[in-house]
């Protein structure tokens, strides 16, 4: 049998052929194949259940049934076996799963140690396990919209995760097939230029002069320039009128805007290519200004938006949180009572260029928790609008994530109350490696620019590793000591997993994927242990997108090591029987490379040597 790179999906596909054939079971029928609980095997369909209780049948029969379907159907190998208590019950010989029934319906697959061989010879590196994941997405457009922040502004630790992970997510979406613009999405317009303008110029400042450290001084103005306004309402007035003269192209303006937007990218693509980001393309909602009109007629022509105080607003009346008879109603914003566009606007533009444009079949908005209401009220306002136009719809979805707490569990900040620089933050992980580095490493013959570009894989994929390995829409504690432990769920952990197999290997003369003939088939617990782990690389890849969160990656990740750590205690590589050292070796470099597979897909960088 060919087997599949996700050998669940592929189980998931047959059970759903055999069961086309059955006048018992409907095109609803899901089978749910999961990773089994290992006491009772490698897979496990729990959508039986679910089916014969809406079908009103008995689960148990339709099980035997549909085994029995599956069973005769072509180009699958399998035979049904009595569950006992202890180890699932293998396949006989030359069968490729054994089946079991299970308490009220569940099916329960076991798969043979020839199709573990099998699997494990047919994906032996990154390149494999991309052709084989490559089918889930193929051909299909996905933007991702990330890091997207704010002109102007230095990152402050906040940015870390939309950059981490959406580089992730972009990765994971990319690996699986699918063809992705990472789009940077930049906030380079709004009300904050009228108060950057009137403070460049009240205080005669040349932006040309600024250089590289302009961004900070641009900051400094800002404060200033709101400062300033609080003190006296006519400088407000003044910023306003700068605002106008911007929105209407005063040639001054623009060019005192386009050195803001210059200098802050100019710092902002240090910070990404350290991060390892590389936006296809940088739109910013600027681009979108002159968009904008198409999207007031097209809604007010569909009846979706209507004037309320001199704004533009669409009511979603069916969301109980937006409707007008709410206390406190929140329609959504699309033109300000100035007649100026606003995020609303924007944004819903930016979805129609990237339909029409990049022919969009998917959206992905990568940014914090306190803009879902902004994105549902965008995504309802899309749905209404496309509808009535029919135009052809994207699928939406906002991946949003939770703030970075500091050790007393509030935001984190400086000990002064303020913000903490990116780049700081990442020098500082960087330092802290080295020293770590410094102490406890086993290579002394490295040269000082090796340790040093380990350090920076170390720091910066460790602070990597600990936003990833959250679940996403929750807050976590940033803490030095436990982010940068070489024990536990940690980046470098991980990496140092890697460089020992890299120096194993090392040590046989032997380049991963070679050394492997003559291996005969896996046989203590722990080779079959570490195998079974191995073959679930894919499933933990489909939990990974199924709702776009990292982190399932990163356990898998941390229990592969944990499984490798118990085969390498357990079984020596080195013996004497060359079989018996081919096979131990094929089990090192397949777990090197699904290992660095993984933090290659989080953006972290692998190392040979630590
Ligand atoms: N610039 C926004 C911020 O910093 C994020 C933009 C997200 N993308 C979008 N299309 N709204 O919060």
């Amino acid at each position: 049998m060919a087997l599949s790179f996700d050998l669940g999906r592929q189980l998931d596909a047959q059970l759903r052929q055999a069961a086309e054939g059955l006048a018992a079971f409907s095109n609803d029928f899901a089978p749910e194949v999961r990773p089994a609980d290992p006491r009772f095997g490698d897979f496990q369909a729990n959508g039986v259940l679910a089916f014969a209780k809406k079908a009103k049948a008995n689960p148990r029969q339709l099980a035997t049934q549909l085994v029995d379907a599956l069973i005769a159907l072509d180009g699958f190998s399998g035979a049904l076996v009595q569950p006992k208590k202890g180890e699932p019950t293998p396949p006989p010989n030359g069968i490729d799963y054994s089946i079991e029934i299970a308490g009220p319906g569940f099916i329960n697959f076991r798969a043979s140690t020839g199709v573990l061989a099998q699997w494990l010879g047919d994906f032996r590196d990154e390149d494999a396990f991309k052709k084989g994941a490559s089918s889930r997405f193929e051909g299909r457009k996905i933007i991702i919209d990330y890091p997207s922040p704010n002109t102007a502004k230095q990152m402050h630790i906040g940015h870390l995760r939309p950059m981490v992970i959406g580089e992730a997510v972009a990765r994971i979406l990319e690996f699986c097939g699918a063809n992705v613009i990472r789009d940077n999405h930049i906030g380079d317009w709004g009300t904050n230029f009228g108060t950057l303008i009137m403070a460049i110029k009240r205080e005669g400042v040349d932006l040309g002069a600024l250089g590289d450290n302009g961004l900070p001084e641009i900051e400094r103005l800002y404060k200033l320039g709101t400062a300033l306004e609080k003190e006296d309402p006519a400088v407000r007035d003044i910023s306003r009128n700068e605002l106008v003269q911007l929105q209407q192209g005063d040639a001054e303006n623009t060019a005192i805007w386009q050195q803001i937007v210059a200098l802050t990218n100019l710092v902002f693509e240090k910070t990404y290519a350290r991060m390892g980001v590389t936006p296809d393309v940088t739109l910013g909602e600027s681009f979108y200004c002159d968009k904008v009109d198409r999207i007031y007629t097209e809604l007010t022509e569909c009846g979706i938006a209507e004037e309320s105080d001199g704004a533009l607003v669409v009511w979603h009346d069916e969301v109980k949180k937006f409707a007008r008879d709410n206390e406190r109603p929140y329609p959504f914003n699309i033109r300000k009572q100035d007649g100026a566009s606003n995020y609303g606007s924007t944004d819903l533009a930016t979805v129609l260029y990237r339909v029409e444009h990049f022919k969009a079949d998917e959206i992905v908005y990568i940014t914090g928790g306190p803009q879902q209401d902004h994105f549902e009220q965008l995504f309802l306002t899309v749905d209404k609008w496309f509808t009535c136009k029919d135009y052809s719809k994207p699928q939406l979805e906002h991946v949003w994530f939770g703030t970075i707490l500091g050790e007393d569990g509030k935001a984190i900040r400086t000990r002064s109350g303020e913000s903490i620089q990116l780049a700081s933050l990442l020098d500082e992980a960087v330092a802290r490696a080295s020293k770590m580095a410094a102490e406890k490493t086993k290579s002394p013959d490295l040269t000082d620019e090796e340790k040093a570009a380990i350090a920076e894989a170390v720091g910066v994929g460790a602070v990597r590793y600990a936003d990833l390995s959250q679940n996403r829409t929750q807050d976590y504690v940033f803490a030095w000591d436990k982010l940068l432990a070489f024990e536990g769920n940690t980046a470098p952990y991980l990496q140092m997993q890697g460089a020992r197999i890299h120096s194993i290997l090392r040590k046989l003369g032997l380049q991963p994927g070679e050394g492997e003939e003559g291996a005969s088939a896996l046989e203590t617990d722990t080779e079959l242990a570490l195998a079974r782990k191995l073959l679930n690389f894919p499933v933990a890849l489909e939990m990974a997108i199924s709702d776009l969160r990292p982190h399932h990656l990163c356990t898998y990740l941390f229990e592969l090591a944990g499984a490798f750590s118990s085969f390498f205690s357990a079984d020596h590589v080195m013996v004497d029987e060359p079989d018996i050292k081919a096979r131990r070796v094929m089990l090192c470099a397949r777990t090197l490379a699904a290992l660095e597979t993984g933090l290659h897909l989080l953006g972290i960088q692998t190392l040979q040597r630590m």
